[in-house]
């Protein structure tokens, strides 16, 4: 059986010690997983060692950790492909994740960070109306849309890996949200308007996700977080109209306008097109963007004596040659009725007509 070596990161704080690192030979088959590593280790060498699991099959969500710098489910990592991505000769670095606080070595304190932000988002069903005398009786093609954020085990690996929590812990973050397009989403509640309304007024909300896609990298069972946030989103600006407090609804809207009209981007009217409704008058002349504007005049004056703004460049941008087909693919998509959203976590086998089929059912109207 070939030798794998384990490079653990340990803290203590209740230790009063700085934190240090641990290594572990240990034998083991390159298919059994860095979790399997790590209890072998702490089995026959160190009893100490602090790691938090259950299932070992991918289920319960406990033994999320950083393996090579990277968030996953120690229990679904083999370790020969661990090694691998080590390079030649180096350990298994483990690690526990970012973004909560390390309760004892690679456990962290996930009632501090992330359950927190799960009962943030109201993590149950509120029905309007009272209950029927029976069961709900909820057509299945109506659930499809919800069938990838209800697959969340609640890992909080997209929590860890989450570089907007990391700039700002306020976030509400990837795995609450995702929870509350479960609810956003099933026809039986009927709070759909006031919780997307919630979530986008919350200057911690909905537009503060900066589309990295580390949620989705991480994600041991596709649920996709960042998708089920453009999703609220959509339906929060599409559907009701919601604009909220960090201009992320404006700044939205101005990009896809400005793409419309030159074929890339002017950046010189992101920013005042964003404080309004995305458009260049109506945009700029709004009472709040108004007092945006000349909230961040400082900002633009800055950037005129740098040179990187000039009167010319802000007034003027150039189309993209062939910017007509930019156009017709814009005026395709605003000729359109209804929003296709396919929902990927739909997966099979069939024939194109099966799939067709499909994606009929899993079309939104706006
Ligand atoms: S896509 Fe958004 S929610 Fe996901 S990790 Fe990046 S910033 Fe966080
Ligand atoms: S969305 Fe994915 S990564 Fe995030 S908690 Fe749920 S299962 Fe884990
Ligand atoms: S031990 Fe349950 S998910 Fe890894």
């Amino acid at each position: 059986m070939p030798e794998y070596k384990l490079k653990l990161r340990r803290y203590d704080p209740e230790s009063g010690q700085p934190a240090y690192w641990s290594e572990y030979d240990v034998d083991l088959d390159a298919e059994r997983s860095v979790l399997q590593g790590i209890l072998t280790a702490r089995d026959d060498q160190d009893g100490s060692i602090g790691i938090r699991c259950s299932c070992r099959a991918a289920i319960c969500g406990s033994c999320a950790v950083r393996i090579n710098g990277k968030t996953a489910l120690a229990c679904n990592t083999a370790i020969g492909e661990a090694a691998e991505k080590a390079g030649d000769g180096n350990p298994i670095v483990v690690e526990p994740m970012n973004n909560m606080p390390v309760i004892k070595d690679l456990i962290v304190d996930m009632d501090a960070v992330h359950w927190k932000k799960v009962q943030r988002v109201v993590p149950w069903l509120l029905p309007d109306g009272d209950p029927p005398e029976r069961e709900y009786v909820v057509p299945a093609e109506s659930m499809i849309d919800i069938t990838q954020s209800m697959a969340c085990i609640q890992c909080g690996a997209c929590v860890g890996a989450c570089l907007s929590m990391e700039a700002n812990p306020d976030f509400i973050g990837p795995a609450a949200l995702a929870k509350a397009y479960r609810f956003v989403g099933d026809p039986r509640d009927g709070q759909e308007r006031e919780r997307l309304k919630d979530l986008a007024e919350d200057p911690d909300g909905l537009y503060t996700c900066t589309h990295c896609f580390a949620c989705v990298e991480v994600c041991p069972k596709d649920v996709a977080p960042m998708n089920q946030i453009m999703r609220l989103r959509r339906r929060a600006t599409g559907d009701f109209g919601i604009k909220d407090r960090n201009n992320g609804y404006g700044h939205e809207k101005a990009f896809v306008n400005l793409i419309e009209k030159y074929g890339t981007l002017h950046e010189a009217q992101l920013l005042p097109r964003s404080f309004g409704d995305g458009s260049l008058l109506k945009g700029q002349t709004e009472p709040g963007a108004v007092k945006e504007l000349i909230e961040n005049l400082p900002t633009a004056i800055r950037g005129l004596k740098s040179g990187k703004v000039s009167p010319v460049k802000a007034l003027w941008h150039h189309k993209l040659p062939g910017q007509e087909n930019v156009k017709r693919i814009f005026d395709e998509v605003h000729a359109k009725e209804d929003r296709l959203e396919l929902n990927l976590y739909i997966v099979g086998e069939g024939n194109d007509e099966e799939i067709g089929a499909m994606a009929e059912i899993a079309k939104e109207d706006v």
